[in-house]
């Protein structure tokens, strides 16, 4: 048994410090984790964008039932919300339906639109990108060639515009993973081959 877990040991670090590419070929998505190029570039080259919404609803101040009577709903009719007060919906459907539940139907076709204003936010939704990552290209769909020249020149040093400053940080992975050219030319297949449709996740 020990023996054996020695040997699987052994199986799991080799596949770890095997220097790639230049023996056998390792699966291009792998690798462009990996080589951290996810980091920048998103989940399978997708861009560095939200892959969900964010969003939360609370009514966590009195104020906020002040301003709902200033809005115009009936006094009356906020005081029925009060059980409602602190307690957090992260999906706007749930949070409308509590309203449901202590105000009626009626009164909430009439009155959430006012009510999700005053206690909703949003923070990001999906497919928007990340502040600060916008000048990050997405790499999904794009051309085999395109993708693969653009790498080189950015690596070695012959395409120096824009942010590519910040690709070049991870030459010391590159090299430490003895990433060949072969490498590089199977990751851009890969990501060429990658459906990207705008918005989409
Ligand atoms: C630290 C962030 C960062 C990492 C990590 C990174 N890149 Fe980039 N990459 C960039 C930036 C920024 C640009 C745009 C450069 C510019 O403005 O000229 C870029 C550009 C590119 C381009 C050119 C895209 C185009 O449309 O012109 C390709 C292809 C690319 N990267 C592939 C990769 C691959 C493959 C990896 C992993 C081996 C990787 N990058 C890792 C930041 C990064």
């Amino acid at each position: 048994m020990k023996a054996f877990l020695l040997f699987s040991a052994a199986i799991l670090m080799l596949g770890l410090f095997w220097p790639t590419g230049d023996v056998f070929a390792e699966d291009p998505a792998l690798l462009f984790e990996r080589l951290t190029c996810h980091t920048c570039h998103g989940p399978q080259g997708k861009g560095m964008v939200r892959m969900e919404t964010k969003e939360r609803y609370y009514l966590r101040k009195k104020a906020m039932f002040k301003q709902m009577v200033k809005d115009g709903i009936p006094v009356d009719t906020v005081k029925k919300l009060i059980p409602m007060y602190k307690k957090k919906y992260d999906e706007k459907g749930d949070f409308v339906q509590a309203i449901e539940a202590l105000i009626g139907k009626t009164d909430t076709d009439q009155y959430k639109d006012i009510i999700i204003k005053i206690g909703g936010r949003v923070y990001y939704h999906k497919g928007e990108l990340i502040p600060g990552f916008e000048d990050y290209p997405r790499h999904a769909g794009n051309k085999q060639l395109y993708l693969y020249r653009q790498m080189k020149d950015i690596l070695e040093g012959r395409r120096t515009n824009g942010n590519s400053e910040a690709m070049r940080g991870i030459r010391p992975y590159i090299d430490s993973n003895n990433i060949t050219d072969e490498d590089f030319r199977s990751i851009a297949e890969y990501l060429s081959n990658v459906k990207y449709k705008d918005g989409e996740e």
